[in-house]
């Protein structure tokens, strides 16, 4: 924190007003539901994004990270930054400034950000969402404008959509701001309403690792933006709005021809079931038994939403054959990370067994995080 005020300094010749951080996101449950205005089950990690920030006053965002060289400006009013075309070593700063321009209609202005990130990116960790919630926090803070946490989840949200054109869910960015250590966040993405799910798998006997598979993924890609188009045709052809409102299961199978779209149905409509089925046994202090709904969580994105890749299947099978309770992708899948939950005295050979499945193979090693349900986007100093 302290180096970051230093490397502040040092790369804009001036102090910065404060330091942010935002956390990147493990989802426990509930994939691809964020956008079908349904139910999901995320938790922040202890790493995330940090931001040293001071204002300007000539309505320019200046941005640099401690990750990629060079400086990005860009003026904080303007259009879009996807309809700018910028070139791909930029891309990563039209998060911060995609940020500022949303935020200003909110009264927000210039400034210069320097970044910082702990987490690996294209790890499917949400650095994206991290780095919005962090450049968000900072611009409130600095010009005293007050939006209240939900609603600047959903203007993190607005920044990707338009300014970065991912036409990702609200899930990432309200993980990011409303987690609390020792906690899953239980968000309906409807009506924006959460509530705070007692989660520590330490206290319960359990690991929950996060294996980074290393098959690296880049959302941006057209893949998600595919899923979700599936989804609200499926919901349009239902004549429901979203496919949240799907109640009868098999009656919408029965009247959907195309066996894709029935596909896709089957796995959100069942995925809303369980992230309710793991809220339950969590409030039952029962954090085991989440292993059985990770497995069909995993299958069904494997099988039904045909969203995994062989790195994640390949980990998961491995952590189940070595004694695993249960393992699962996350996030917007073809690459990323998967979560296994495991008894703590049995990670190290659950690792063991994944890294070896993965030596026979002649994989990249994967990389494995303790993931701790953790704090929400704060300022530090
Ligand atoms: C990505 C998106 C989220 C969500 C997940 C899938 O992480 O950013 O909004 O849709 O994929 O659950």
């Amino acid at each position: 924190m302290t180096g970051l005020r230093t490397a502040f300094g040092e790369a804009f010749g001036r102090a910065a007003e404060g330091v942010w951080h935002a956390p990147g996101r493990i989802n426990l449950i509930g994939e691809h539901t964020d956008y079908n205005d349904g139910l999901v089950l995320p938790f922040a990690l202890s790493r995330g994004v940090s931001v040293a920030a001071a204002r300007r006053d000539d309505g320019v965002v200046e941005v640099r990270s401690l990750q990629a060289d060079g400086t990005v400006t860009a003026p904080v009013e303007g259009g879009t930054v996807v309809s700018e075309g910028w070139p791909s070593e930029r891309s990563w700063a039209a998060y911060p400034v995609g940020m500022a321009r949303v935020l200003r209609e909110r009264g927000t202005g210039g400034a210069s950000l320097l970044i910082d990130s702990d987490l690996p990116q294209g790890a499917g960790l949400s650095s994206s969402a991290a780095l919005e919630c962090a450049t968000a926090l900072a611009l409130c803070d600095l010009y005293g404008v007050e939006i209240d946490r939900p609603e600047l989840a959903r203007l993190a949200q607005r920044a990707e959509n338009e300014q970065v054109g991912m036409p990702c869910g609200l899930m990432d960015q309200s993980a990011s701001l409303l987690a609390t250590p020792g906690h899953a966040l239980m968000l309906d993405c409807r009506s924006g309403l959460s509530a705070q799910v007692p989660f520590d798998p330490s206290q319960a006997g359990l690991t929950l690792l996060a294996v980074d598979t290393r098959a690296s993924h880049a959302l941006t890609g057209g893949d998600y933006g595919r899923r979700r188009a599936e989804c609200e045709e499926a919901a349009a052809l239902l004549g429901v709005d979203a496919l949240r409102d799907v109640k009868d299961l098999a009656g919408a199978l029965g009247r959907l021809g195309d066996p894709v779209l029935r596909r896709r149905v089957q796995h959100v409509v069942t995925e809303n079931h369980r992230v309710e089925a793991s809220v339950g046994l969590l409030r039952a202090g029962a954090a085991g038994e989440l292993g059985a709904m990770l497995n069909a969580s995993h299958l069904s994105l494997r099988d039904q939403f045909e969203i995994s890749w062989p790195e994640a299947d390949t980990a998961v099978d491995a952590a189940l054959r070595a004694g695993a309770r249960g393992g699962r992708m996350i996030g917007g899948g073809f690459g990323g990370s998967v979560i296994v939950l495991t008894a703590a005295d049995r990670a190290g050979r659950v690792r063991d067994a994944i890294a070896a499945a993965y030596a026979k193979r002649g994989w990249t090693a994967p990389e494995f995080l303790d993931a701790v349900p953790s704090a929400g986007a704060r300022r530090l100093a």
